[in-house]
């Protein structure tokens, strides 16, 4: 299979990237580091990984996504990992604009042009986004970060139904870790934090079973259910004991 993972540099993307190299399939992989992009593919067997860096908060960000498939020959799944988060206690307007840029704008653009590319040459496809647990419930202490991964989650469940709309066979997959030991996390240590590799096996696994969402992992799938139940009155007024992570990551 062609596989794409849009933010294959680092972290969760390229953990997931190593996993389908090892299973043989071509791989695109993209970010904008290109020195990790070259790291990753002289690693493999000569033609198999592609890259193409660019930044997904740029314009022309689908115009290199199309090019990375016309050189593939084609993508049957893409997983859209690029992001970043901050806490933004102060509400600092740079801050909160930058992770839209990314999180959101970026993740449109790309998942427009393969939307648009599936369904307008009638091929199958597979659209997934690191989407996060923060997604669940609104999270004052970061709230583009909260805000712009509830978006992921949920541009996915709109495409979902423009599928039907439009007869186009694609599937989607929302997946929501909890903390992952990457650079976002910068070696902080956080309740429940599991290693990269794992968090890249269970999202390749949840990818095979077309799940729609996948909460990563089963500790955080229950606490999930869990923070499902809160009242907002409630979660809102817990606020006063989220003073101390102000500067959380
Ligand atoms: N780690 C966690 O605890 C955790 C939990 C829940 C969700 N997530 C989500 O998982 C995703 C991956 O994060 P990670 O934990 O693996 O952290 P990471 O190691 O920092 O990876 C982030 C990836 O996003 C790419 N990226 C960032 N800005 C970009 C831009 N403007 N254009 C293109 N690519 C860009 C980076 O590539 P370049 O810098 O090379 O461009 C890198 O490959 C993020 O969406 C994050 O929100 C992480």
């Amino acid at each position: 299979m062609n596989i794409i993972i849009i933010g294959a540099t680092s972290g969760i993307g390229r953990a997931v990237a190593e996993i389908y190299i090892g299973q043989g399939h071509r791989v695109g992989i993209t970010g904008r580091r290109k020195h990790l992009l070259e790291e990753v593919a002289s690693a493999a067997p000569d033609g198999q990984v592609f890259t193409q860096a660019f930044d997904v908060a740029d314009g022309a960000a689908a115009d290199a996504l199309a090019g990375l498939v016309r050189r593939m020959g084609g993508v049957d799944i893409c997983l859209y990992s690029s992001g970043y988060g901050h806490t933004n206690t102060a509400l600092d307007p740079e801050l909160e604009l930058g992770q839209t840029e990314v999180n959101a704008k970026g993740f449109v653009r790309c998942a427009v042009w393969l939307f648009n590319y599936w369904a307008g040459n009638g091929l199958r496809g597979h659209l997934a986004v690191i989407s996060s647990v923060a997604s669940i419930l609104p999270l004052g202490v970061c709230p583009a970060y909260s805000a712009t991964k509830k978006f992921e989650a949920f541009y996915l469940e709109t495409l979902r139904q423009l599928a039907v709309i439009r007869g186009a066979d694609i599937r989607f997959t929302a997946i929501k870790p909890g903390f992952v030991d990457t650079d976002f996390i910068h070696g902080r240590h956080f309740p429940m934090t599991i290693r990269r590799e794992k968090a890249a096996a269970l999202i390749v696994r949840a990818i095979k079973k077309h799940k729609k969402t996948a909460v990563i992992d089963r500790r955080w799938a229950a606490l999930g259910v869990l923070m499902r139940l809160i009242p907002s009155p409630l979660w809102n007024w817990s606020g006063r004991y989220f003073r101390p992570y102000k500067d959380m990551f």
